[in-house]
């Protein structure tokens, strides 16, 4: 698949079929997420691949409750009621989740993290795999329960949850903003 077709096709998909994704698979996804940049090569990155779906289903669950704790303030949030909703998976039911952690705190580490995420998710697109970076996930994973859900250690950073598993559909088109962009050269720059 040509690059620009990946980047141009890729969607955050949030319906999987049973389907599981080979671990062969799953490992030339991580091969390509190391291709990324990294600020002075550092590859603070590190790669746990959960595929256990009862232990994802747990995950779930214990993020869920967290966000409702701790992190989501007013009662009336958007999303308190879809975090309530107990058949709400965060993962949407993949089969597979990737969370790139930053091994090692430098100063680049999230934004390393993020590049290699981008070349995970595109790279299972160009494989016909659908993907969801979910950062409902986040804030338990972070916490000392959660890193030792993820089996790291407690100076690791989880960084990118990314769902992975075989679409049900080709999800829409999601709408993209005019981007604001000044241009501060000599040329006149094209018209959008
Ligand atoms: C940092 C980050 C966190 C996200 N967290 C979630 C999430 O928790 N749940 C979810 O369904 N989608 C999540 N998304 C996906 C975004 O909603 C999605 O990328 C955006 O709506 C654009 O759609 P697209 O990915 O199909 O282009 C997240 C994306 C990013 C980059």
């Amino acid at each position: 698949m040509e690059l620009l077709e990946a980047i141009d096709g890729r969607r955050s998909v949030r319906e999987y079929t049973d389907e599981p994704v080979d671990d062969a698979v799953v490992r030339a996804l991580i091969d390509a997420a190391i291709k990324a940049p990294s600020a002075i090569n550092q590859q603070p990155w590190a790669f746990v691949v959960v595929n256990d779906t009862a232990k994802l289903a747990r995950i779930s669950d214990q993020a869920k409750a967290y966000l409702l704790r701790e992190s989501l303030g007013a009662p009336a949030h958007p999303f308190r009621e879809m975090l309530n909703d107990p058949k709400f998976h965060i993962f949407y039911h993949a089969p597979v989740l990737v969370v790139i952690a930053a091994a090692e705190p430098t100063d680049w580490a999230v934004e390393d993290c993020a590049l290699a995420a981008e070349n995970l998710m595109l790279a299972a697109y160009a494989r016909g795999l659908g993907t969801c970076w979910v950062g409902f996930a986040q804030n338990w994973l972070a916490t000392p329960d959660g890193k030792a859900a993820l089996g790291i250690p407690a100076t690791y950073a989880p960084i990118a949850p990314i769902a992975i598993g075989h679409p049900r559909r080709q999800p829409p088109p999601v709408p993209r903003k005019a981007p604001e962009v000044h241009w501060l050269g000599t040329t006149t720059p094209p018209k959008a």
